[in-house]
């Protein structure tokens, strides 16, 4: 019997703790054995669910690296723009990584990251995690078996529900390039794009043009009457959409942990601690038309790729329901989907029958884009874990295995998107 793979967290968040969870549910795979995070709150309670000692707690992640090689493997869930500074040194220590995407925020760092991976030899696997939703990777299987013929088109549509919106790209931590280092299309849609170029199979785009803008929350827009916190100095609270009272208190749970972090130190905040919270210091208090945000509400994408096949990605923020939709048209027939549903149907070129196409449904009975801990992503957030410690151990990786390598297209299609839409211009690949 193989020894489980040994891993330590570095930045103890959302989402590393959710990757982490694997070797509660699975320690013969894969075991935690320490953090590295300069929140002492966020050590002490990794710690306290992986069970080891204070001796195993780091400040940081190049504190970690400083140390001699402690695990096979790090967690690495710190932010966006953090991730190739944090990653270096520990690939360079010796440690494989899951990463969180996007795992670079521009071009320059991408290179280095992947130049890094290489020259150490270590595995890096990316979070793509909707590559490993059974929706997709069942998708993926039925293109590779050919039933639909070479694709022509595929369209891809995210819409962003208003309150996700609210709380992570508008009042949340990815609302100011600026701050965060990511545009919104690199931080909501590279998963997209990652999905648009791992179905494509390696055939490359050679050109990107993209348009979008600030449609809802520019400051120009702010309506009459509306304060800088919404339970303090606002006189349309009551009848506004993205009130924090009707978000956040209304529905305590929904994105609490991203609503609520500033309370960690609490053990139990109250109804009223969250108030207190939301009408002082917490960002997620703020009106959404007052709130430094930089980046679009929504954006179009096309691709043309290099066997002349195209695509588009059209991504809106504000939706009232959050959902993906996928249709890819081949040259035998179309794939079309709803990511949410976990329903897709497979439509053929059938010549003799009177309808001209045969159809068949295919409802894989799991929701979608869940943000519990063991259902994120459709299931993805686990599957990519189990995949990571396959890669681990020198076994077969599933189809959906995201190599550093193989995630480049996709974040380079994004970064030329982003030049393409900022001068008007279509962006060579
Ligand atoms: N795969 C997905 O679908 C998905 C979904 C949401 C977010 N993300 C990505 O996951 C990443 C983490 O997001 P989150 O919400 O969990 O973040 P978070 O802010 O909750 O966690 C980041 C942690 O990193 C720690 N940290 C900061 N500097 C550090 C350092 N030098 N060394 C070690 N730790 C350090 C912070 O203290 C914090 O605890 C982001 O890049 C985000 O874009 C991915």
């Amino acid at each position: 019997m193989q020894k489980p793979i040994t891993a330590i967290i570095v930045g103890a968040g959302h989402r590393a703790l959710i990757y982490a969870s694997y070797a509660l549910e699975h320690p013969d795979e894969l075991k935690i054995l320490g953090v590295a995070d300069p929140d002492p709150i966020r050590r002490k309670h990794a710690a306290s669910i992986f069970g080891f000692g204070e001796d195993c707690c780091f400040e940081s992640a190049e504190a970690l690296a400083e140390k001699p090689q402690l695990a096979d493997a790090v967690i690495n869930g710190t932010m966006d723009s953090q991730h190739v500074a944090t990653s270096i040194p520990l690939l360079r220590r010796g440690y494989h990584m899951l990463l969180e995407k996007p795992f670079a925020v521009n071009e320059e760092e991408m290179r280095l990251l992947l130049e890094t991976a290489k020259e150490t030899d270590r595995k890096v696997m990316i979070c793509h995690v909707l590559r490993y939703a059974p929706f997709y990777a069942d998708i993926k299987r039925r293109l590779l078996s050919g039933e639909i013929g070479d694709i022509i088109n595929m369209q891809l549509t995210e819409h962003v529900s208003y309150h996700h919106l609210a709380v992570s790209y508008i009042r949340g931590k990815w609302g100011n390039e600026e701050a965060c280092g990511a545009p919104m299309l690199l931080a909501k849609c590279c998963h997209d794009m990652d999905l648009i170029m791992w179905l494509k199979s390696g055939i490359a785009p050679r050109q990107v043009a993209s348009f979008g803008s600030d449609f809802q929350f520019d400051p120009s827009k702010k309506p009459a009457g509306a304060g800088k916190r919404c339970l303090v100095d606002c006189s349309i609270e009551e009848n506004c959409l993205y009130s924090a009272k009707k978000h956040y208190i209304d529905h305590p749970d929904r994105w609490s942990f991203y609503v609520w972090d500033c309370l960690e130190n609490l053990e139990n905040p109250t109804i009223e601690d969250k108030i207190q919270s939301l009408k002082t210091d917490n960002i997620h208090g703020r009106c959404v038309w007052d709130c430094n945000h930089t980046v679009v509400d929504h954006q179009s994408v096309m691709l043309n790729f290099e066997d002349g096949s195209t695509a588009t990605l059209n991504m809106i923020g504000g939706a009232s329901k959050a959902e993906r939709n996928i249709h890819i048209l081949g040259t035998k027939g179309e794939i079309k989907g709803v990511f949410d549903d976990s329903i897709y149907t497979v439509r053929k070129i059938d010549t003799p029958s009177e309808k001209g196409y045969t159809e068949e449904t295919v409802d894989l009975g799991i929701g979608g884009d869940k943000s519990g801990m063991t259902g994120s992503h459709g299931g993805g957030d686990l599957l990519l874990v189990e995949d990571f410690v396959r890669v681990l151990r020198g076994q077969e990786p599933s189809i959906s295995c995201t190599g550093i390598q193989d995630s480049m297209l996709g974040h380079l299609a994004v970064f030329r998107a982003e030049e393409a839409r900022k001068t008007g211009s279509v962006r060579p690949l």
